[in-house]
């Protein structure tokens, strides 16, 4: 698994290297160019094939672990980034294939949206958690928040762990977590209980 960033201003325009420029019809803000990005991800297609082309923006999709889960069965993933006012429309509506949000606020740029993506995406890869850190037991994997967890010492300020993860009867254990999940999704994000996870 390879992650590799690639600069947009080594594909500008003049002596300084430009790629952005003011919006047609007037206002503020400057425009990401198409040229610079389009000869950038030419050069990248000419490397290896994309599944998706991602514009990280506030108006996507809001990114959630369906979302990831959906990315992190992909091969390749290109993620631009955009800046001032966005990109040119005409790089959205015929290069990219996906936009996504990761949340509804404004960010100066599009690189933090696209490292959270990126983390998210990455750790579902096999063999890039360990077992003890699995995905498979994360919040959000099953529609449901975690279960609480705890580690030693089993006492501590006369603060007890629950007496059933020490008992060492793990279906029972088993039938806890999952009690205790539902118990705290209801409480904290009923939401979830409603919808559909991959
Ligand atoms: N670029 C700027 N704000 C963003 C957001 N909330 N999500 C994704 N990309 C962005």
């Amino acid at each position: 698994m390879v992650v590799a960033v690639h600069d947009l201003k080594k594909y500008g325009q003049g002596k300084h290297n430009k790629i952005d420029d003011y919006q047609f019809g007037g206002g503020a803000g400057m425009v990401m160019m198409v040229e610079p990005i389009l000869n950038c991800i030419k050069d990248l297609q000419k490397e290896r094939v994309y599944d998706e082309l991602i514009y990280m923006t506030p108006d996507g999709e809001l990114f959630d672990q369906h979302i990831a889960n959906q990315l992190s069965l992909k091969g390749n993933i290109l993620i631009l980034c955009g800046h001032y006012k966005g990109v040119d429309q005409r790089i959205r509506d015929h290069i990219i294939t996906r936009e996504i949000s990761i949340g509804s606020y404004v960010l100066s740029g599009g690189e933090l949206a696209a490292a959270v993506v990126s983390d998210a995406i990455i750790r579902l890869i096999p063999g890039v958690l360990n077992d003890e850190s699995s995905a498979l037991y994360d919040s959000f994997q099953d529609d449901m928040l975690a279960p609480p967890v705890y580690t030693r010492p089993a006492e501590i300020n006369g603060w007890s762990v629950p007496p059933i993860l020490l008992s060492g009867d793990f279906p029972k254990i088993e039938d806890w977590r999952e009690a205790k999940a539902l118990e705290i999704t209801k409480e904290k994000r009923p939401d979830l209980l409603d919808k559909d996870f991959l």
